[in-house]
């Protein structure tokens, strides 16, 4: 990347003289090695589980992160957290690169960028009391004088709605709501400015998750943190989330504010998943009931598909599909998708959208003397945008 920290953090500066985004992710990509077996272990492929990612998380606001198991949710919520190291791309928090950074340079973001883990049964050590758990970040990063660790982990329990005596029990006495809000307090005890949180209700009873879903939100308003917010289930991501991105196998197929996504939304596989939800099918779909069938299993990320990972599984996929990879394609004010065929259900194109742009026809071969736009995988959104109902391009 030749531009410099300063010259993209001049670019989202928000009206508070602040980036607008806490976070900007620029075409992030994890590749885990996979190994032969045997004596000599040797490298035999690469699972593609993120693969050029980019997306903003506006300051103090929420974006979600959708898409079925092994989608790459968690890969890209433990890179963010820099758990993993990047194969490739860029991170910017507040405008400055941590993708790169080492175990040590990347100390002080640790404070700020904390994760709330999927499953509250293993995420906790069940041989520390709570006190132990919410209170080693702190003496570990120093943040609060040594006498202080005790009277601010009391005061963090209370926060999460628990008893602040129960300071010297251990996990296993807790139910699971409650074990996942110690992971809350544990996450809030460096008053972090942005939360990673992986599925953080969804090994909890339906009754439990509002409740736990409720604080998370309190807790934002109160303490102003942004929030990647990552889960499976559509009816939560909804309630939480201003702004709603679709992975599928390591890829963004489709980002946009909430109601667009859930009212237009115009990727075969949003379209999918929107209907397979039972309270918002009605919203999505505009009243007709049935639900949208996804064929066949999820392919191998080793693997993947040539062109657009989704086409396996797709109704509409044509030739082009398997040729050529469609570009996250901004068709409105905050709304991104990565279809060639990008459309209203019951309302896709005949022909492919991107081939002006791509400088193909609709069989997916170049054109001669036809350019191809620069797509960039450029996180946020443009002012100007194209509008597939017209063909044309179109600005605000
Ligand atoms: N440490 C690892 N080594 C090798 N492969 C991994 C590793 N972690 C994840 N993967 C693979 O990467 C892909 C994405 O996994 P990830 O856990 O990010 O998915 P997810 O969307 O969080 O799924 P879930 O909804 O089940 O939590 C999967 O195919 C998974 O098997
Ligand atoms: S690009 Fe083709 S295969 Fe992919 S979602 Fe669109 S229509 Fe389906
Ligand atoms: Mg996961």
């Amino acid at each position: 990347m030749t531009e410099t920290v300063s010259d993209s953090a001049a670019k989202t500066q928000g009206a508070a003289g602040k980036p607008e985004h806490i976070l900007e992710v620029t075409n992030l990509r994890k590749y885990f090695p996979v190994k032969s077996s045997g004596l000599i272990r040797r490298t035999v492929g690469h699972v593609q589980a993120v693969d050029g990612v980019s997306f903003a998380v506006p300051r103090g606001q929420t974006l979600g992160l959708v898409g079925e198991s092994g989608c790459g949710k968690s890969t890209t919520g433990r890179l963010v957290t820099r758990l993993y190291d990047p194969t490739s791309g860029s991170m910017r928090f507040e405008g400055r690169e941590i993708g790169g950074l080492n175990r040590r340079q990347m100390m002080p973001f640790r404070q700020e960028i904390q994760m709330i883990f999927q499953d509250p049964y293993s995420s906790l050590n069940p041989r520390h009391t709570v006190g132990t758990i919410v209170g080693t970040p702190m003496r570990v990063h120093k943040s609060v004088p040594k006498d202080k660790v005790l009277p601010r982990v009391r005061e963090l329990l209370a926060l999460v709605g628990l008893n602040p005596e129960h300071y010297n029990r251990y996990p296993n006495e807790f139910s699971g709501g409650q074990r996942q809000r110690i992971g809350i307090a544990r996450a809030l005890s460096l008053a972090p400015k942005l939360l990673v949180a992986d599925e953080p209700v969804s090994a909890l009873d339906v009754s439990i998750q509002a409740q736990v879903v409720n604080l998370l939100e309190d807790l934002q308003k109160e303490m102003d943190i942004s929030f990647l917010f990552i889960a499976h289930d559509l009816a939560v991501i909804r309630h939480f989330c201003p702004e709603i991105a679709v992975m599928y196998l390591g890829k963004i197929v489709e980002i946009g504010e909430r109601e667009t996504v859930y009212n237009h939304p115009h990727h075969p596989y949003t379209q999918a998943l929107i209907s397979a939800a039972p309270d918002v099918k009605q919203a999505a779909i505009g009243g007709r009931r049935e639900r949208i069938r996804l064929e066949g299993d999820v392919p191998s990320p080793i693997n993947p598909p040539s062109g657009c990972r989704f086409r396996t599984r797709c109704s509409l996929a044509q030739d082009i599909c398997a040729k050529v990879e469609p570009p996250l394609l901004q068709i409105g004010p905050k709304h991104k998708v990565a279809c060639h065929f990008a459309g209203e259900l019951g309302h896709h194109p005949s022909q492919p959208v991107t081939m002006e742009l791509l400088g193909i026809d609709a069989q997916g071969s170049p054109v001669p003397g036809k350019q191809a736009t620069d797509v960039g995988n450029e996180p946020g959104y443009d002012s100007t945008w194209y509008d597939v109902r017209t063909g044309r391009p179109a600005g605000a």
